[in-house]
C-alpha cells in the first residue's frame, strides 16, 4: 500500500510540496507582530525586493516614506530593516533608547576579509565579531572605541601638533592648486589626497607626496570601491553573500580593492613593528602596538584588529572630509555673494600674510555658518551607518525585535521644513543669529548618541582650515565655457558629480 502510494506520488508534487513548505516555513520566519512598523506585502525569499527600483533604490524607499510616514519596516534579502525619519524618533533611537540601537548589522564584505581571521582568540566563537571600530559589536567595539578616540585626542586634536599639521598641509594643498594657474580642473584627487594625509600622519606617522604614484593609485582604488559599494551586484552581495561570492560582478571588484588596501595599511604595520620602540609613541599604529603587547587576553587588541581599525580610520576620514570640501567649492562657485563674504570676513580677521588658525574661528561667524551650510546641504552620508536592534524595543509604539536593522535617515532632519528657513536653499542664514554664530539643535551631519562619528572633532579642524586657507588664497569659478550644477552620485556617501572648476589666484 504504502509502496504503491509512494509510486504514484510523481517527482512534480514532491517538488511543489517542497517548494510550498519552504514558502510557506520562509514567510512563517519573517511573519511579523502586528505592532510592527508599517510595511508593504511580503514575499517570500525575496522579500521586498520585488519593489525595488534597482536603478534608483532612493526612490522606491522615498515612496514607502510617503506612504507609510516616519516609521516603517522594509525586508532586503533575509534581513528586516526599520527606517526612522524626523529628529524627535531619531533622537528617540539613537540617543534616549541608544544602548538598545548602538550595534551594527553584519557587514559581508566586512566578514569575508576580516572574520576567518579572528579565530584562534577568545571572541572567535562570536560570528558577530568582526574587526575593527566601524562594523564591529558588544565588547570588541567598546574597546576598541574607546582607545581610539583617547589615541586621537593624544594626538593633538585640539591641541596644536595635530593644527600644525593641517597647516602644513594647507600649504601643500594651496600650492597644488596654484600649479594649476587658474586654468579648470578636477580638484578631487588633490584633496583626497590632502584628506588623507591627516589622517595618515595620524595612523601611520607619514603624509604622501601628491605625486606619489603607488599613494595616488590607492586614492583611486578607494574611490572604485565607493563608488562600486552604491551598485546593485554589491548590494545583492550584502544581502546574498554566500551566492553573489561566486558570480562575477563590481562586488568582486571592491572585494579585490579591500584586499589592496588591506596590504597597504599591513604593510605599514609591519614597518611599525620592526621599528618599534616600547617606550615611543609616534602615532596610533605604535600606541596599538602597546596595547597588544598588554593585551588582557581577551582578543580585544591583536594584529588583524590593528588592521581593521587603521582601515577604518583611514577610510572614514578621508572620503567624508574630501567630499565635503568638494562641495564646498561647488557652493562657492555657483554663489559668488557668499563667496566674496567670505573671502572679506577672511582678508579683515586674517589677512593676507598669515595662515589660518584654529583660533580664527570664534571671529569668523559668517565663515563658520558657510562651512555649517556646506555640511547641511551637501548631506553626504543621509543614512548614516546601519545599526542593528540589540534586543526586543519600542519606539513610537512600534515593536521592533532584536536583530532588525535600524536606518536613521538625516535628510528628514537637516531638510525639515518646520526647522530651516530655505531648507531646499544653500543659505548660510541659518546658522546665523544677529550676525552671530549660532546652532540648533537639527544640525546633525556627523550622528548623534554613542555611536556618532568619533572624528569629529578632527573633521570639523580639518573643514575650517582648508576651507579657509582655499579661500584666502584662490576665487573658484566655473570654467570659461561650462556652467555648474549641484547634480550628485549616491554611493557611500552622497558626493557631487565630477566636475572642473577654475582656482584663480587672488
Ligand atoms: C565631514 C566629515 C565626516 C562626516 C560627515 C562623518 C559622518 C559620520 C557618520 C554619520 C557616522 C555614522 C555614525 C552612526 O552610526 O551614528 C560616522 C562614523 C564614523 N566616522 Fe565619521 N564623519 C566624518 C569624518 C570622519 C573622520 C575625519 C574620521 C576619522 C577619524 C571619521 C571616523 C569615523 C569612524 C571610525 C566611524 C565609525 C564609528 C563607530 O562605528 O563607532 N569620520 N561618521
Ligand atoms: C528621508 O527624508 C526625506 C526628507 O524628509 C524624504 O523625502 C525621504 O523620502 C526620506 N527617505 C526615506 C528612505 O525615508
Amino acid at each position: 500500500m504504502l509502496r504503491f502510494l509512494w509510486e504514484s506520488i510523481s517527482v512534480q508534487v514532491l517538488l511543489v510540496f517542497l517548494v510550498v513548505f519552504l514558502l510557506v516555513a520562509d514567510y512563517m520566519k519573517h511573519r511579523k507582530p502586528k505592532s510592527f512598523p508599517p510595511h508593504p506585502f511580503y514575499l517570500p525569499i525575496v522579500g521586498h525586493m520585488y519593489l525595488m527600483n534597482f536603478s534608483n533604490p532612493l526612490m522606491t524607499v522615498q515612496k514607502l516614506n510617503e506612504k507609510y510616514g516616519d516609521i516603517f519596516g522594509l525586508e532586503m534579502g533575509t534581513a528586516s530593516f526599520v527606517f526612522v525619519n524626523g529628529l524627535q524618533m531619531i533622537k528617540e533611537v539613537l540617543v534616549n533608547q541608544g544602548e538598545n540601537f548602538l550595534d551594527r548589522p553584519e557587514m559581508a564584505l566586512y566578514k569575508e576579509l576580516f572574520s576567518k581571521r579572528v579565530e584562534g582568540s577568545a571572541l572567535a566563537h562570536s560570528v558577530l565579531s568582526l574587526a575593527g571600530l566601524l562594523s564591529s559589536n558588544g565588547h570588541l567595539w567598546k574597546q576598541q572605541r574607546r582607545f581610539t578616540l583617547s589615541t586621537l585626542r593624544n594626538f593633538g586634536l585640539g591641541k596644536r601638533s595635530l593644527e600644525e599639521r593641517i597647516q602644513e598641509e594647507c600649504r601643500y594643498l594651496v600650492d597644488a592648486f596654484g600649479d594649476e594657474q587658474g586654468h579648470p580642473f578636477d580638484p578631487h584627487f588633490k584633496i583626497n589626497n590632502a584628506v588623507s594625509n591627516i589622517i595618515c600622519s595620524v595612523t601611520f606617522g607619514d603624509r604622501f607626496d601628491y605625486h606619489d604614484e603607488d599613494f595616488q593609485k590607492l586614492l583611486r582604488l578607494i574611490d572604485e570601491s565607493i563608488t562600486k559599494s552604491g551598485a546593485i551586484m554589491s548590494q545583492l552581495y550584502n544581502s546574498f553573500p554566500s551566492i553573489l561570492k561566486f558570480i562575477p560582478g563590481s562586488h568582486q571588484t571592491v572585494i579585490k580593492n579591500w584586499r589592496l588596501m588591506r596590504s597597504f595599511v599591513k604593510e605599514r604595520i609591519d614597518k611599525h613593528k620592526e621599528d618599534w620602540n616600547p617606550s615611543e609613541s609616534r602615532d596610533f599604529i605604535d600606541c596599538y602596538l602597546q596595547e597588544i603587547a598588554k593585551d588582557k587576553g581577551d582578543g580585544a587588541f591583536q594584529e588583524e584588529n590593528l588592521v581593521a581599525c587603521s582601515l577604518d580610520l583611514f577610510l572614514a576620514g578621508t572620503e567624508t572630509t574630501s567630499t565635503t570640501i568638494r562641495w564646498g567649492l561647488l557652493f562657492m562657485a555657483m554663489y559668488p555673494e557668499i563667496q566674496a563674504r567670505v573671502q572679506a570676513e577672511i582678508d579683515t580677521v586674517i589677512g593676507q600674510a598669515r595662515q589660518p588658525a584654529l583660533d580664527d574661528r570664534s571671529n569668523m561667524p559668517y565663515t563658520n555658518a558657510v562651512i555649517h551650510e556646506v555640511q547641511r546641504k551637501g548631506n553626504i552620508a543621509p543614512f548614516i551607518l546601519p545599526r542593528l536592534t540589540m534586543k526586543d524595543t519600542v519606539v513610537d509604539g512600534f515593536y521592533i525585535p532584536k536583530g532588525t536593522g535600524v536606518i536613521a535617515n538625516l535628510t528628514s532632519v537637516m531638510f525639515d521644513k518646520n526647522e530651516w528657513e530655505t531648507p531646499d536653499t544653500f543659505n548660510p542664514g541659518h546658522f546665523l543669529k544677529d550676525g552671530q554664530f549660532w546652532k540648533g539643535e537639527s544640525f546633525v551631519p556627523f550622528s548623534i548618541g554613542k555611536r556618532s562619528c568619533p572624528g569629529e572633532l578632527l573633521a570639523r579642524t580639518e573643514l575650517f582650515l582648508f576651507f579657509t586657507a582655499l579661500l584666502q588664497k584662490f576665487t573658484f569659478q566655473a570654467p570659461p565655457d561650462a556652467t555648474l550644477n549641484l547634480q550628485f552620485k549616491m554611493s557611500i556617501t552622497l558626493s557631487p558629480k565630477p566636475y572642473k572648476i577654475c582656482a584663480v589666484p587672488r
